[in-house]
Protein backbone atom coordinates (compact mmCIF):
# COMPACT_ATOMS: atom_id res chain seq x y z
CA UNK A 1 0.00 0.00 0.00
CA UNK A 2 1.08 3.74 -0.85
CA UNK A 3 2.13 5.39 2.25
CA UNK A 4 -0.20 8.64 1.89
CA UNK A 5 -3.35 6.17 1.68
CA UNK A 6 -2.11 4.72 5.28
CA UNK A 7 -5.25 5.02 7.84
CA UNK A 8 -2.96 7.31 10.21
CA UNK A 9 -5.21 6.34 12.99
CA UNK A 10 -4.12 2.85 13.54
CA UNK A 11 -0.46 3.52 13.76
CA UNK A 12 2.20 3.75 16.04
CA UNK A 13 4.38 6.50 17.00
CA UNK A 14 6.99 4.75 15.67
CA UNK A 15 5.26 4.23 12.08
CA UNK A 16 3.94 7.74 12.75
CA UNK A 17 7.51 9.14 12.84
CA UNK A 18 8.86 7.19 9.43
CA UNK A 19 5.37 7.63 7.34
CA UNK A 20 3.01 10.19 8.90
CA UNK A 21 2.84 13.09 6.34
CA UNK A 22 4.98 12.15 3.61
CA UNK A 23 3.32 12.27 0.52
CA UNK A 24 4.50 10.72 -2.71
CA UNK A 25 5.11 13.60 -5.36
CA UNK A 26 2.77 12.95 -8.35
CA UNK A 27 5.20 14.41 -10.78
CA UNK A 28 8.08 12.63 -10.35
CA UNK A 29 7.29 9.25 -7.96
CA UNK A 30 9.58 10.40 -5.67
CA UNK A 31 8.80 8.17 -2.37
CA UNK A 32 9.58 11.23 0.14
CA UNK A 33 8.18 14.77 -0.21
CA UNK A 34 10.32 16.53 -1.82
CA UNK A 35 11.03 20.10 -0.86
CA UNK A 36 8.83 22.75 -2.54
CA UNK A 37 10.57 26.31 -2.35
CA UNK A 38 8.54 27.95 -4.12
CA UNK A 39 6.29 31.33 -2.28
CA UNK A 40 3.26 31.20 -4.71
CA UNK A 41 1.54 28.60 -6.18
CA UNK A 42 -0.55 28.56 -9.82
CA UNK A 43 -3.98 30.54 -9.06
CA UNK A 44 -7.40 29.02 -10.84
CA UNK A 45 -8.51 30.77 -13.80
CA UNK A 46 -10.95 33.29 -12.04
CA UNK A 47 -9.05 34.52 -9.00
CA UNK A 48 -11.23 37.15 -8.71
CA UNK A 49 -13.53 36.06 -5.68
CA UNK A 50 -10.63 34.33 -3.02
CA UNK A 51 -10.14 35.42 0.14
CA UNK A 52 -6.53 36.15 0.29
CA UNK A 53 -6.54 35.79 3.74
CA UNK A 54 -7.48 32.41 3.62
CA UNK A 55 -5.06 30.03 5.45
CA UNK A 56 -6.52 26.74 3.20
CA UNK A 57 -5.50 26.16 -0.26
CA UNK A 58 -1.85 26.38 -1.78
CA UNK A 59 -1.70 30.19 -3.23
CA UNK A 60 0.61 32.45 -1.31
CA UNK A 61 3.41 30.40 1.20
CA UNK A 62 3.07 33.15 3.68
CA UNK A 63 -0.58 31.32 4.20
CA UNK A 64 0.24 27.67 3.34
CA UNK A 65 2.60 25.82 1.75
CA UNK A 66 3.05 22.16 0.83
CA UNK A 67 5.87 21.44 3.37
CA UNK A 68 3.97 23.09 5.78
CA UNK A 69 1.00 21.41 5.14
CA UNK A 70 2.82 17.89 5.21
CA UNK A 71 4.63 18.37 8.30
CA UNK A 72 1.06 19.43 10.31
CA UNK A 73 -0.07 16.39 9.28
CA UNK A 74 2.52 14.35 10.50
CA UNK A 75 3.24 15.99 13.97
CA UNK A 76 -0.77 16.00 14.48
CA UNK A 77 -0.73 12.07 13.57
CA UNK A 78 2.11 11.92 16.51
CA UNK A 79 0.71 14.10 19.21
CA UNK A 80 -2.78 11.84 18.57
CA UNK A 81 -4.50 15.84 17.42
CA UNK A 82 -6.83 16.29 14.92
CA UNK A 83 -5.30 19.08 13.21
CA UNK A 84 -2.06 21.29 13.81
CA UNK A 85 -0.53 24.85 13.01
CA UNK A 86 3.24 25.49 12.43
CA UNK A 87 5.18 28.33 12.90
CA UNK A 88 8.67 29.59 11.86
CA UNK A 89 9.50 29.60 15.84
CA UNK A 90 7.84 28.09 19.19
CA UNK A 91 7.51 31.27 20.45
CA UNK A 92 5.68 31.77 17.60
CA UNK A 93 3.06 28.65 17.92
CA UNK A 94 2.98 30.17 21.55
CA UNK A 95 2.09 33.65 20.89
CA UNK A 96 -0.64 32.43 18.10
CA UNK A 97 -2.51 30.68 21.07
CA UNK A 98 -2.23 33.66 23.17
CA UNK A 99 -3.45 35.97 20.34
CA UNK A 100 -6.29 33.80 19.34
CA UNK A 101 -7.97 32.96 22.53
CA UNK A 102 -7.04 36.57 24.76
CA UNK A 103 -8.37 39.19 24.41
CA UNK A 104 -8.12 42.98 26.62
CA UNK A 105 -10.06 42.45 29.72
CA UNK A 106 -9.46 38.39 29.41
CA UNK A 107 -7.23 36.52 32.40
CA UNK A 108 -4.21 33.86 32.08
CA UNK A 109 -3.26 31.52 34.56
CA UNK A 110 0.55 30.65 33.51
CA UNK A 111 3.03 28.43 35.60
CA UNK A 112 4.83 30.73 37.93
CA UNK A 113 8.51 28.52 36.32
CA UNK A 114 8.05 29.16 32.26
CA UNK A 115 10.09 29.27 29.50
CA UNK A 116 11.65 32.96 29.70
CA UNK A 117 9.62 34.83 26.46
CA UNK A 118 6.31 33.35 28.10
CA UNK A 119 7.64 35.05 31.55
CA UNK A 120 7.83 38.04 29.40
CA UNK A 121 5.27 38.40 27.33
CA UNK A 122 2.72 37.93 30.37
CA UNK A 123 4.82 39.73 33.04
CA UNK A 124 4.98 42.94 31.01
CA UNK A 125 4.00 42.97 26.98
CA UNK A 126 0.78 41.52 26.80
CA UNK A 127 -0.56 43.54 29.39
CA UNK A 128 0.78 46.44 29.49
CA UNK A 129 0.09 46.64 25.28
CA UNK A 130 -3.32 45.00 25.49
CA UNK A 131 -4.46 44.97 29.09
CA UNK A 132 -4.70 41.04 29.19
CA UNK A 133 -4.88 40.24 33.31
CA UNK A 134 -1.91 37.68 33.93
CA UNK A 135 -1.48 35.49 36.97
CA UNK A 136 1.56 33.21 37.69
CA UNK A 137 0.78 30.42 40.05
CA UNK A 138 2.66 27.15 41.41
CA UNK A 139 0.94 24.93 38.59
CA UNK A 140 1.97 21.99 41.58
CA UNK A 141 -0.56 23.09 43.45
CA UNK A 142 -3.95 22.09 42.45
CA UNK A 143 -5.55 24.34 45.41
CA UNK A 144 -3.51 27.31 44.37
CA UNK A 145 -4.91 26.78 40.64
CA UNK A 146 -8.39 26.99 41.70
CA UNK A 147 -8.03 30.15 43.91
CA UNK A 148 -6.47 31.64 41.09
CA UNK A 149 -9.36 31.19 39.02
CA UNK A 150 -10.89 34.28 37.76
CA UNK A 151 -14.62 34.44 35.93
CA UNK A 152 -12.80 35.98 32.75
CA UNK A 153 -9.89 32.98 32.88
CA UNK A 154 -10.12 32.16 29.48
CA UNK A 155 -6.83 29.67 29.47
CA UNK A 156 -4.40 27.89 31.96
CA UNK A 157 -0.57 27.90 30.18
CA UNK A 158 1.82 24.90 31.99
CA UNK A 159 4.65 23.29 30.42
CA UNK A 160 4.84 19.18 31.27
CA UNK A 161 8.55 19.81 32.46
CA UNK A 162 9.04 23.58 33.32
CA UNK A 163 12.01 25.06 31.54
CA UNK A 164 14.44 25.09 33.56
CA UNK A 165 13.91 23.97 36.93
CA UNK A 166 12.06 20.78 35.68
CA UNK A 167 8.96 21.33 37.60
CA UNK A 168 6.02 18.62 36.87
CA UNK A 169 3.30 19.50 36.13
CA UNK A 170 -0.28 17.37 36.88
CA UNK A 171 -1.23 17.94 33.15
CA UNK A 172 -4.99 16.03 33.55
CA UNK A 173 -5.62 17.96 36.82
CA UNK A 174 -4.86 21.43 35.47
CA UNK A 175 -7.38 20.04 32.20
CA UNK A 176 -9.88 19.21 34.72
CA UNK A 177 -9.87 22.60 36.54
CA UNK A 178 -9.60 24.67 33.38
CA UNK A 179 -12.30 22.74 32.25
CA UNK A 180 -14.71 23.06 35.00
CA UNK A 181 -14.49 26.79 34.64
CA UNK A 182 -14.81 26.73 30.57
CA UNK A 183 -11.49 27.54 30.44
CA UNK A 184 -9.24 26.23 27.90
CA UNK A 185 -5.64 24.53 28.93
CA UNK A 186 -2.71 25.03 26.86
CA UNK A 187 0.13 22.92 27.48
CA UNK A 188 3.98 23.11 26.03
CA UNK A 189 5.10 19.87 25.98
CA UNK A 190 8.65 20.63 24.39
CA UNK A 191 10.45 18.59 27.45
CA UNK A 192 8.36 15.80 26.74
CA UNK A 193 7.84 15.42 23.04
CA UNK A 194 5.80 12.19 22.14
CA UNK A 195 5.92 9.25 22.11
CA UNK A 196 6.97 9.95 26.02
CA UNK A 197 3.83 11.89 26.42
CA UNK A 198 0.63 12.58 23.78
CA UNK A 199 -0.50 15.51 26.06
CA UNK A 200 -3.92 15.38 23.93
CA UNK A 201 -4.59 12.05 25.90
CA UNK A 202 -4.79 13.67 29.02
CA UNK A 203 -7.36 16.39 27.66
CA UNK A 204 -5.13 19.13 26.85
CA UNK A 205 -7.16 21.69 24.47
CA UNK A 206 -3.82 22.61 22.52
CA UNK A 207 -0.53 21.21 23.28
CA UNK A 208 2.59 22.96 22.02
CA UNK A 209 6.28 21.98 20.45
CA UNK A 210 9.05 23.96 19.88
CA UNK A 211 10.50 22.10 17.01
CA UNK A 212 13.65 23.28 16.94
CA UNK A 213 14.64 21.03 20.09
CA UNK A 214 13.87 17.28 20.04
CA UNK A 215 11.51 17.13 17.23
CA UNK A 216 13.97 17.77 14.76
CA UNK A 217 16.86 16.94 17.04
CA UNK A 218 19.68 17.82 14.78
CA UNK A 219 20.59 21.77 16.11
CA UNK A 220 19.90 23.15 12.32
CA UNK A 221 16.37 24.68 11.98
CA UNK A 222 14.22 26.21 14.08
CA UNK A 223 10.36 25.62 14.30
CA UNK A 224 6.90 25.58 16.60
CA UNK A 225 3.66 23.67 16.27
CA UNK A 226 0.42 23.82 17.63
CA UNK A 227 -1.98 20.37 17.60
CA UNK A 228 -5.44 20.24 19.04
CA UNK A 229 -9.14 20.14 17.54
CA UNK A 230 -9.75 20.91 14.22
CA UNK A 231 -11.95 23.84 15.58
CA UNK A 232 -8.99 24.98 17.77
CA UNK A 233 -6.62 25.05 15.35
CA UNK A 234 -8.70 26.55 11.85
CA UNK A 235 -9.27 29.56 14.63
CA UNK A 236 -5.47 29.88 14.85
CA UNK A 237 -5.08 29.35 11.44
CA UNK A 238 -7.30 32.21 10.71
CA UNK A 239 -6.34 34.45 13.25
CA UNK A 240 -2.97 33.94 13.95
CA UNK A 241 -1.29 32.76 10.87
CA UNK A 242 -1.21 34.71 8.16
CA UNK A 243 -2.00 38.23 9.22
CA UNK A 244 1.01 38.35 12.01
CA UNK A 245 3.32 36.19 8.95
CA UNK A 246 5.57 33.97 11.44
CA UNK A 247 5.01 30.91 9.07
CA UNK A 248 7.48 28.04 8.85
CA UNK A 249 9.92 28.52 5.94
CA UNK A 250 9.69 25.54 3.50
CA UNK A 251 13.43 24.50 4.13
CA UNK A 252 12.74 24.35 7.63
CA UNK A 253 9.81 22.15 7.97
CA UNK A 254 11.30 19.76 5.36
CA UNK A 255 14.03 19.61 7.48
CA UNK A 256 11.85 19.02 10.43
CA UNK A 257 9.77 16.47 8.18
CA UNK A 258 13.54 14.67 7.79
CA UNK A 259 14.49 14.99 11.26
CA UNK A 260 11.57 13.71 13.46
CA UNK A 261 11.83 10.09 11.41
CA UNK A 262 14.33 9.18 14.04
CA UNK A 263 12.14 10.95 16.97
CA UNK A 264 11.14 7.31 18.82
CA UNK A 265 14.58 5.88 18.67
CA UNK A 266 16.37 9.48 19.45
CA UNK A 267 14.15 9.84 22.75
CA UNK A 268 15.06 6.38 24.04
CA UNK A 269 18.63 6.86 23.69
CA UNK A 270 18.39 10.37 25.30
CA UNK A 271 16.50 9.06 27.82
CA UNK A 272 18.43 5.69 28.85
CA UNK A 273 21.89 8.49 29.06
CA UNK A 274 19.65 11.24 31.41
CA UNK A 275 18.91 8.70 33.80
CA UNK A 276 22.73 7.21 33.68
CA UNK A 277 23.74 11.06 33.80
CA UNK A 278 21.72 12.29 36.52
CA UNK A 279 22.63 9.49 38.70
CA UNK A 280 26.21 10.21 38.19
CA UNK A 281 26.17 13.77 39.37
CA UNK A 282 23.72 12.69 41.87
CA UNK A 283 26.44 10.64 43.06
CA UNK A 284 29.52 13.15 42.96
CA UNK A 285 29.95 15.46 46.01
CA UNK A 286 31.57 18.28 44.34
CA UNK A 287 27.87 19.07 42.55
CA UNK A 288 25.39 21.10 44.73
CA UNK A 289 22.13 19.36 43.54
CA UNK A 290 20.48 17.74 41.03
CA UNK A 291 16.86 18.47 39.53
CA UNK A 292 15.92 15.43 37.00
CA UNK A 293 12.33 14.43 37.40
CA UNK A 294 13.75 10.74 36.97
CA UNK A 295 15.83 11.23 40.16
CA UNK A 296 13.89 9.60 43.74
CA UNK A 297 15.07 12.93 44.93
CA UNK A 298 13.04 14.90 42.59
CA UNK A 299 10.09 16.75 44.40
CA UNK A 300 7.43 15.48 41.97
CA UNK A 301 9.09 12.12 41.20
CA UNK A 302 6.20 9.77 42.23
CA UNK A 303 3.53 12.62 39.67
CA UNK A 304 6.65 11.97 36.92
CA UNK A 305 6.37 8.49 37.45
CA UNK A 306 2.84 8.31 37.51
CA UNK A 307 2.01 10.83 34.28
CA UNK A 308 4.69 9.29 32.01
CA UNK A 309 4.15 5.69 33.00
CA UNK A 310 7.34 4.67 32.70
CA UNK A 311 8.36 5.80 29.09
CA UNK A 312 9.91 8.62 30.53
CA UNK A 313 10.98 11.59 31.97
CA UNK A 314 12.76 13.39 29.48
CA UNK A 315 16.42 14.16 29.22
CA UNK A 316 16.53 17.70 30.30
CA UNK A 317 18.43 18.51 33.79
CA UNK A 318 19.47 21.16 36.03
CA UNK A 319 22.41 21.03 38.55
CA UNK A 320 25.43 23.36 39.94
CA UNK A 321 28.32 22.62 41.10
CA UNK A 322 29.40 23.46 44.63
CA UNK A 323 31.01 27.38 44.46
CA UNK A 324 30.43 30.37 43.16
CA UNK A 325 29.34 31.53 39.58
CA UNK A 326 32.73 32.00 38.57
CA UNK A 327 33.47 28.11 39.49
CA UNK A 328 30.54 26.85 37.56
CA UNK A 329 31.92 29.45 34.73
CA UNK A 330 34.99 27.03 34.87
CA UNK A 331 33.84 24.00 34.83
CA UNK A 332 31.77 24.62 32.25
CA UNK A 333 34.99 25.77 30.05
CA UNK A 334 36.94 22.63 31.31
CA UNK A 335 34.00 20.75 29.39
CA UNK A 336 35.52 19.07 26.02
CA UNK A 337 32.60 17.29 24.55
CA UNK A 338 29.61 18.95 26.44
CA UNK A 339 28.95 22.19 24.26
CA UNK A 340 28.05 25.67 26.10
CA UNK A 341 25.35 26.71 24.44
CA UNK A 342 21.55 27.85 24.26
CA UNK A 343 18.85 25.85 23.10
CA UNK A 344 17.96 21.75 24.14
CA UNK A 345 17.07 18.17 22.58
CA UNK A 346 19.77 18.49 19.66
CA UNK A 347 21.94 15.49 19.09
CA UNK A 348 24.66 16.59 20.57
CA UNK A 349 24.90 17.62 24.80
CA UNK A 350 24.80 21.12 25.42
CA UNK A 351 25.07 22.84 28.68
CA UNK A 352 24.30 26.57 29.69
CA UNK A 353 25.09 28.27 32.84
CA UNK A 354 22.24 30.63 33.41
CA UNK A 355 23.14 32.97 36.84
CA UNK A 356 21.48 33.42 39.82
CA UNK A 357 19.97 36.95 38.57
CA UNK A 358 18.21 38.10 35.93
CA UNK A 359 15.17 35.59 34.92
CA UNK A 360 11.62 36.01 35.29
CA UNK A 361 10.38 34.01 37.92
CA UNK A 362 13.85 33.24 39.49
CA UNK A 363 12.31 34.11 43.01
CA UNK A 364 9.91 31.08 42.70
CA UNK A 365 12.84 28.92 41.63
CA UNK A 366 14.00 26.30 44.50
CA UNK A 367 16.30 27.57 47.16
CA UNK A 368 19.38 25.58 45.48
CA UNK A 369 19.03 27.54 42.27
CA UNK A 370 18.40 30.94 44.04
CA UNK A 371 22.15 30.06 46.03
CA UNK A 372 24.34 28.32 43.07
CA UNK A 373 22.74 29.64 40.19
CA UNK A 374 22.38 26.61 37.75
CA UNK A 375 23.51 24.45 34.39
CA UNK A 376 20.88 23.84 32.35
CA UNK A 377 22.02 20.20 31.00
CA UNK A 378 20.08 18.74 27.47
CA UNK A 379 21.99 14.86 27.65
CA UNK A 380 22.18 14.20 23.72
CA UNK A 381 23.16 11.13 21.91
CA UNK A 382 27.60 10.80 22.58
CA UNK A 383 28.05 7.83 24.33
CA UNK A 384 26.77 8.09 28.06
CA UNK A 385 30.07 6.97 29.48
CA UNK A 386 32.30 9.70 27.31
CA UNK A 387 29.45 11.87 28.81
CA UNK A 388 30.13 10.86 32.53
CA UNK A 389 33.86 10.86 32.17
CA UNK A 390 33.69 14.48 30.03
CA UNK A 391 32.28 15.89 33.19
CA UNK A 392 34.41 14.00 35.80
CA UNK A 393 37.44 15.12 34.00
CA UNK A 394 36.23 18.83 34.03
CA UNK A 395 35.51 18.59 37.67
CA UNK A 396 38.86 17.37 38.42
CA UNK A 397 40.03 20.29 36.48
CA UNK A 398 37.65 22.53 38.43
CA UNK A 399 38.54 21.52 41.86
CA UNK A 400 42.12 20.46 42.05
C1 LIG B 1 9.73 24.93 26.84
C2 LIG B 1 10.03 25.83 25.69
N1 LIG B 1 9.01 26.35 24.98
C3 LIG B 1 9.23 27.17 23.92
C4 LIG B 1 10.49 27.51 23.55
C5 LIG B 1 10.72 28.44 22.40
O1 LIG B 1 11.06 27.77 21.25
P1 LIG B 1 11.83 28.49 20.03
O2 LIG B 1 13.20 28.82 20.51
O3 LIG B 1 11.75 27.49 18.93
O4 LIG B 1 11.05 29.75 19.72
C6 LIG B 1 11.59 26.99 24.24
C7 LIG B 1 12.97 27.36 23.87
O5 LIG B 1 13.92 27.04 24.54
C8 LIG B 1 11.34 26.13 25.34
O6 LIG B 1 12.34 25.61 26.06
Amino acid sequence: MRPDKKNLATLSVATLAVHGGNIIDATTGAVRTPLVMANSYLLPDDPSTMDWSSPDGLVYTRNQGHNQVCLEKKLAALEGGEAAVAFATGVAALHSIFFTFLKSGGHILVSDVTYEAVWRLFAELLPERYGIEASFVDMGDLEAVRQAIRPNTKLIHTETIANPTTKVADVAAIVEIAHAHGALASIDATFTPPPFFQAIKHGADLVVHSLTKYINGHGDSMGGVVIGSTELITKIKHEALVDLGAIISPFNAWMIMRGSVTLPLRLKQHLSSAEKLAAFLASDERIAYVYYPGLPSHPQYELARRQFAGRGYGAMMAFAVKGDPDTQNRFVSNLRIITSAVSLGHDESLIVHVGAEGRGGFDKYPEEFRTYGHLRFSVGLEDPEDLIKDISIALDETFN
